[in-house]
């Protein structure tokens, strides 16, 4: 009976936990030493902050069907720049590096249609899997051309 009701409890405080450790805030360990970029990667977690705290506040589907375009144009703007720049510089790992942006653009994308069509709530969970996604790619994947960029 009480592993019944701490599972029943924990079902329910766990999108509470997960709201505390949410912070989605750019900080300085994810700097690329690229001024623009960086500066658009601040505008990134802005974008999902807000979708964010349109989830948290139960704000409207049009709201976040709002926010979330906002937020898909974004990371698309942000890509764009960042593969110009990496053409620019001549980065060698640039096929590799716009394969990842593609598939998480088309994951992105993918999550919008199923919002907008009924099939998917707007969730925690979402806003988790786009966090992770984009301070591992920050992390792995850009902070290798900032790399690349310094040693030229
Ligand atoms: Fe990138
Ligand atoms: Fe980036």
């Amino acid at each position: 009976m009480l592993k019944v009701l701490y599972k029943y409890l924990n079902v329910l405080f766990l999108p509470l936990q997960k709201l505390k450790i949410m912070n989605i805030e750019w900080t300085e360990k994810l700097s690329v030493n690229n001024q623009t970029i960086d500066s658009e990667h601040k505008s990134l977690f802005d974008a999902l902050g807000m979708y964010y705290k349109g989830v948290q506040n139960g704000a409207s589907k049009e709201s976040l069907q709002a926010l979330l375009s906002n937020l898909s144009d974004y990371v698309v703007t942000h890509f764009n720049n960042e593969e110009r720049y990496l053409l620019e510089i001549g980065y060698s790992d640039l096929p590799k590096h716009k394969e990842e942006h593609r598939a998480f653009t088309d994951k992105v994308k993918e999550f919008i249609n199923s919002y907008n069509s009924g099939k998917a709530p707007a969730s925690y969970e979402v806003t988790h899997f786009i966090m992770d996604w984009i301070v591992n790619h920050i992390k792995r994947e850009d902070m290798r051309y900032a790399r690349y960029a310094q040693g030229r």
